[in-house]
């Protein structure tokens, strides 16, 4: 067998790349896609507030964290824990999250080759219709079917492992920061025409009015798990992408950029769609087919729609396509690093195994709609589990590691780049957060979320009786 020699370590070739190769991992389906219909699905702008503290107390610490402790060890999920913690189970937190990549690549395949399947069908002109039942038609047949949303989803799989197998640098860097700044200014191109819909403004209460008896703690485990979704967080992706960022990077100044640039493009895609949903007399908790099936009606209610519409959905695959390099990142560079396996062979074999794995949710609405496991198909299986089960548990681990384990005099010499930027205030706040506020928060939220507590509860009241 041919053995790689890893003797200088790829890694991003500028700022502004590591910026955009972040951002990239950041912004992807969850913006466009999953941001509106779990909003939609839980009440609006109560919810949208839950998920913005969420990410500032919760998602931006663990981001954080994991930048630090990949850059510190320039290592995969898996290595950067060992070479930390020889002797200590703590490898686990990164073993899980090569676990989790497999498991949200297998759900996040299957839409992203929606989008895909949706340029197609934007350009041949077969969304052509300003009335969401016929867009929603058109939806509904290409996921009930077996072979086209199959076919999608394998060309997903071949052109994100093409794009892998070029490399760090060349692959990853370069297809973000060039696609990116686009498909913002096509946002905003969309939330312009939807915010003059007529009947617009029902939308936009929906947005910013919030209406707090909406909220309950599973409503509040939603906005969890989708704040570390959205950021990329809980599974290593953050620890492997930051072991490839420059020592003299600025990560905490890094890592707020990025959570408000993502969250800007959240709620754009939310702008985009919410009035319209409204303005075209839609409810808005749709679930996942929201974005499918109202964004086609906005564009057909346009001059020029069918290009747009055509633009629109390449750039939200390229953004797909970009997230989905930091998942598909996570278990090559632990198989090349850890077992010495060349990336080629490591691409091959992992996305064989997505692919695999990732049929059984791409075909939850055919041949397997019928398969319920613990109350859900594979593809709900797949989401629910990672994004509010294990990405919040691992943020537990990670928020403990750097905050018990690692250490404060250690933590400020990474976070202040060996003592050269002042940021001293900022590396305390951090440490209470990690410390403290991130692992309590995701305890509570976690068990409450997952209805938990009372059986916990009555299990010691048994005991002790
Ligand atoms: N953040 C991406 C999105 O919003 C998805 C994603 C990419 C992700 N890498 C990740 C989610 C790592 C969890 C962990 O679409």
């Amino acid at each position: 067998m041919k053995k790689e020699i890893h003797t200088k370590r790829e890694g991003f070739s500028s700022s502004i790349g590591v910026i955009a190769a972040v951002l990239g991992s950041a912004v992807g389906l969850g913006n466009i896609w999953k941001f509106p219909y779990v909003t939609g699905a839980n009440g609006g702008a109560a919810f949208i507030l839950v998920y913005l503290l969420c990410v500032a107390l919760v998602g931006l610490p663990v981001m954080l964290s994991e930048h630090l402790i990949g850059r510190h060890t320039k290592a995969n999920a898996v290595g950067a824990f060992k070479a930390l913690q020889p002797r200590r189970p703590w490898l686990l937190v990164g073993g899980a999250g090569v676990l989790s990549a497999f498991l949200i690549m297998a759900f996040y395949t299957t839409v992203a080759g929606w989008i895909y399947a949706y340029i197609f069908k934007a350009a041949g002109g077969a969304l052509i219709s300003a009335k969401p039942e016929d867009t929603f038609g058109v939806f509904n047949s290409l996921i009930s079917g077996v072979g086209e949303p199959l076919f999608w989803q394998w060309l997903v799989l071949l052109v994100i492992g093409t794009i892998i197998m070029a490399g760090v640098t060349k692959g990853i860097e370069r297809v973000t920061k060039l696609l990116m700044p686009l498909l913002f200014i096509l946002l905003l191109v969309i939330d312009i025409r939807s915010l003059t819909l007529p009947g617009a403004g029902e939308g936009l209460a929906f947005l910013f009015k919030p209406d707090f008896s909406k909220i309950t703690f599973s409503v509040v485990l939603a906005a969890l798990g989708l704040a570390f979704f959205k950021l990329s967080v809980g599974m290593g992706a953050m620890i492997t992408y930051g072991s490839y960022v420059d020592k003299n990077e600025n990560l905490p100044k890094m890592a707020i950029k990025v959570a408000l640039a993502d969250t800007l493009v959240s709620l754009m895609a939310g702008i985009a769609i919410f009035p319209a949903v409204f303005a075209l007399g839609f409810e808005p908790n749709q679930g996942a087919k929201l974005l499918f099936v109202i964004i086609p009606a906005v564009f057909n209610s346009m001059p020029f729609g069918r290009v747009f519409m055509v633009l629109f959905f390449m750039l939200t695959a390229v953004a797909a396509t970009g997230a989905m390099l930091s998942l598909l990142e996570v278990p090559i560079a632990y198989l090349t690093e850890q077992y010495r396996w060349t990336r080629r062979k490591a691409t091959l074999l992992t996305i064989l195994a997505i692919g695999l794995l990732g049929s059984t949710a791409t075909l939850s609405n055919s041949v397997f709609a019928n398969v319920i496991v613990f109350g859900k198909t594979f593809f709900d299986l797949f989401d629910f589990t990672t994004s509010n089960i294990l990405l919040p548990v691992g943020g537990i681990f990670v928020a403990l590691f750097v905050g018990w384990q690692w250490g404060y005099a250690k933590v400020k010499r990474e976070m202040s780049n060996e003592g050269r930027l002042k940021n001293d205030g900022l590396v305390r706040i951090y440490m209470f957060l990690v410390k403290f506020i991130v692992p309590i928060a995701i305890v509570i939220v976690l068990l409450a979320g997952l209805n938990l507590i009372n059986p916990i509860i009555s299990f010691f009241k048994d005991i002790s009786i």
